[in-house]
Formats: C-alpha cells, sequence, structure tokens
C-alpha cells in the first residue's frame, strides 16, 4: 500500500521554500480556469492551492475535499482567514467522492494520485463528477529519488500517468515540468 502523507507534518505543505518552487502566479496562468468555474481541490491537504484556487474563482466555486478530517480543519482554517465564501469542505473516503456526477468544470489533483489506494478507481471517481468540457490538473513527482517526497517506488512516471489518463476518460492536452522534480500535466475530459 502507498505511504500517505502525515497530516502531522502538514506546515511542509505550506512553506514557503514550497512557495517558491511551486509558483501559484504561473501554476493559475497555466491551468485553464475560468472566474464562474465550479472545480474541486481533491486531496486538498492544508489548502495550498485551496486559497490560491477559490481567490482566483470571483464567480465560482471550490470544493475542497479530502480524506483527512485534520487536512480539512487545516484548510478551513487557512479559508477563513482569507474571509473567502465560495469553499465547501467535503470529506471523502479512498475510492468515492459525495459530489454529483457532471458537477465540475476543473479538477486540481496535486501530489495525490502516487498515494492514492486505488489510482485508477480515484481518477474515475473525478471523471464521473466531470463535465464536458471540462479539464483536469495533475501534479506530480517525477520518478526519481529526491531529497524530498515520497518513496521513489509509489511515485508515477508521467508517461504512466498519462497513460492512467487516457484509461479513465481524459485526453490529455500537455504535460510540462514545474521544476526538476514535479510534474504537470494537463487534461481535458
Ligand atoms: C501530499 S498531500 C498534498 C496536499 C495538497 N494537494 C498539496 O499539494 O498541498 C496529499 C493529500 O491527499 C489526501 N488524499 C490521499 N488519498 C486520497 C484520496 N483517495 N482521496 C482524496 N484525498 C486523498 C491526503 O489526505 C493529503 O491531504
Amino acid at each position: 500500500m502507498p505511504v500517505k502523507f502525515d497530516p502531522r507534518n502538514k506546515e511542509v505543505l505550506l512553506s514557503p521554500a514550497r512557495r517558491k518552487s511551486l509558483d501559484m502566479y504561473r501554476l493559475l496562468s497555466l491551468i485553464p480556469i475560468l472566474p464562474h468555474h465550479a472545480i474541486a481541490d481533491i486531496g486538498c491537504g492544508p489548502g495550498f492551492f485551496t486559497v490560491p484556487l477559490a481567490k482566483y474563482l470571483w464567480d465560482g466555486k471550490l470544493f475542497a475535499v479530502d480524506i483527512k478530517q485534520e487536512m480539512l480543519d487545516a484548510a478551513k482554517e487557512a479559508v477563513d482567514s482569507e474571509r473567502l465564501s465560495n469553499v465547501e469542505f467535503v470529506k471523502s473516503t479512498e475510492r468515492r467522492l459525495p459530489l454529483k456526477k457532471d458537477s465540475l468544470d476543473g479538477s486540481v489533483v496535486a501530489f495525490v494520485i502516487q498515494e492514492a489506494a486505488g489510482r485508477e478507481s480515484l481518477l474515475k471517481e473525478i471523471r464521473r463528477c466531470m463535465r464536458t468540457p471540462g479539464w483536469a490538473v495533475i501534479l506530480e513527482w517525477h520518478k526519481k529519488k529526491s531529497k524530498e517526497g515520497p518513496p521513489v517506488q509509489q511515485r508515477i512516471k508521467d508517461t504512466d500517468m498519462m497513460n492512467l489518463l487516457k484509461k479513465t476518460g481524459f485526453r490529455v492536452s500537455t504535460k510540462r515540468d514545474l521544476n526538476n522534480q514535479q510534474y504537470m500535466i494537463v487534461a481535458r475530459t
């Protein structure tokens, strides 16, 4: 079974070093998000992506989804401190998203698939909730050793991730490196 990120280390996900290596201005410019979209931040953790995404969605809605209540509580604290009112917090289970079919324009799935117990079923579940046309952005670690990040054995090669996306009903649109350790895939429904 893949190792899950330990919520006790959640501050690492909000560190200044991470903000430098994953610049949100740059990331947002690469995502096909529009201000009226309904999107889900799947495996939101303590809200690193949740807050900037919710700010961008000035006329839209964000579902912050996680299997761990501690992560949802931390994300809520971050969202509340910015006085954002367009975020709904949703507790999911490993293979099931309690979101309606065809309810999302977009999904952000950052560093989650490699630690999901059922990679294919989670992606299928995300696909079920998405409208056509829609977009999904997957961020993951390259499958090579690095000081930080999950064990290399559970990381997913970018080419394998693209195949997984195709298998679960997505069309791969672009793949790029975010830095020398992490990549991003934009997929379409
Ligand atoms: C490494 S953290 C990344 C958090 C956040 N996306 C970020 O990049 O800051 C992975 C998160 O995914 C959540 N997670 C793991 N498996 C999941 C699943 N099957 N469905 C939803 N969330 C999951 C974990 O609880 C954790 O909060």
